[in-house]
């Protein structure tokens, strides 16, 4: 048994993977004798209802010079940064004089970008080295580290105190959330805020989407679990909007207790997800169910279309696929490559199920009959980007919210939206 991250409670685990590779390890032929694995398990505290991970990568395994992760792979994602990073903007720092913007893994700066542009203060915090050099070479200012109390204590000692902090995918993975959360504290000034957004732990549970069970992702969160914990930093959720990315995310704005009024869609939600039982051990033993439903119906559906020698390759090597693909026991034999627009994960094979990682142009070049769509969470950004193909009879078959083909005359209706 494990001790829960949060609360030292004893964490209750619901569903074990297996052995796992790194989940964003893509490698060369040479690496496959010494690919790292671990099992990957997640399980439930019993003490805070936090939903975390029962063994942790060290996370300079994870997040170090080569991280592959470019937030700018995806043009729509930024759009959403940019609707972000205006909206923000307007609802709190709208008169305030010389405004700080800090945020907390800022990747290759697509979201600091914004206020960058507009003449803003800001600091970037980003520990892999080369997605922050990316960052400083379009002029976003970025520090190379990881975000706790000491790194908060010396932005406010070099810039002061910020009045918005903006952590996007990125407070879920780490695993000293008291740290960060002590150092937001710290940082904001007495009317700032934190807007942060990771997946929801409700759309997970909704829509079986287990592959955002991954090693970087530590946590779960859902407004429920945040709650206790944010209110030991002295903290509270001042707004929560549900999001289409990432196939379902929850934006949380939060402040020093007290200084914002709390909008009344915070109470709805969490009143939605007492209904849905996110507080209950019950419900993640009926989620490990309807997960190894969708695994066997998926592996069925692969193990089908070889025998009627249909050629399926994959599309997206997201982290996530690397859940879906060890999980599964996806190999070269049932989905020959991944395509991606990565350059670094391009000429790679992907963790653990060793699919080799090819650039787009073999797509276009060699279009196959079906995709297995792994990067799911961008559907429509991707099924807009390949109507052709789709017109000339490509087919996506998608494993999220269930097994099936992403229906060709009405692709968006009934699947998740970007
Ligand atoms: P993500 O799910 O973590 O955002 O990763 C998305 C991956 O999918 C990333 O490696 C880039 C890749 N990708 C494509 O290859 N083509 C696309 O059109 C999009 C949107 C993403
Ligand atoms: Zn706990």
């Amino acid at each position: 048994m494990t001790q829960c991250l949060v609360c030292d409670h004893d964490v209750e685990p619901f569903l074990n993977f297996g052995p796992m590779p790194i989940a964003n390890g893509f490698l060369a032929a040479e690496q496959v004798a010494s690919e790292p694995f671990a099992d990957l398990e997640v399980g439930f505290c019993g003490g805070c209802t936090m939903v975390q991970l029962t063994q942790l990568v060290e996370p300079e395994a994870m997040f170090h010079e080569n991280y592959a992760f470019f937030t700018s792979s995806s043009a729509w994602m930024g759009r959403h940064f940019a609707a972000l990073a205006a909206d923000a903007r307007a609802r709190w720092l709208d008169g305030a004089e010389d405004p700080l913007v800090v945020e907390i893994g800022s990747n290759d700066g697509t979201m600091l970008g914004n206020f960058q542009e507009a003449g803003i203060r800001h600091l970037g915090i980003e520990p892999s080295a080369n997605v922050a050099q990316a960052a400083m070479d379009r002029g976003v200012e970025t520090w190379v580290r990881f975000f706790g109390r000491e790194t908060a204590d010396a932005v406010v000692e070099q810039h002061g105190r910020a009045d918005l902090v903006l952590a996007t995918n990125v407070l879920c993975h780490i695993p000293d959330l008291d740290g960060v959360l002590a150092g937001v504290s710290r940082l904001l000034a007495p009317g700032g805020v934190l807007v942060f957004e990771d997946p929801y732990l409700g759309d997970i549970v909704e829509k079986t989407s287990y592959d955002q069970i991954y090693d970087e992702h530590v946590f779960y969160f859902c407004l429920g679990n945040l709650k206790p914990l944010l209110a030991r930093h002295g903290l509270e959720i001042v707004r929560a909007e549900p999001q289409g990315v990432h196939g379902g995310s929850m934006r949380y704005t939060v402040a020093h207790a007290g200084a914002h009024p709390v909008d009344p869609a915070v109470e709805d939600l969490l009143e939605r997800e007492r209904l849905a039982g996110l507080h209950e051990p019950e419900t993640y033993v009926r989620f490990r169910t309807a997960v190894e439903a969708s695994r066997d119906a998926l592996v069925a559906e692969l193990e089908r279309l070889r025998e009627a020698g249909v050629r399926v390759v994959g599309y997206g090597a997201t982290s996530k696929s690397t859940t879906v693909t060890n999980y599964c026991g996806i190999t070269p034999d049932l989905v020959s490559s991944i395509t991606d627009t990565t350059p670094t994960k391009q000429g790679k094979l992907s963790p653990g199920a060793h699919v080799p990682v090819v650039p787009h142009e073999d797509f276009r070049a060699d279009p196959p009959e079906v995709a297995l769509l792994f990067a799911w969470n961008h559907q429509a950004e991707i099924v807009a980007k390949e109507a052709q193909w789709l017109a000339d009879g490509g087919r996506f078959l998608v494993y999220v919210p269930r097994v099936g083909f992403v229906d060709r005359d009405a692709p968006l209706a009934a699947t998740p939206q970007v």
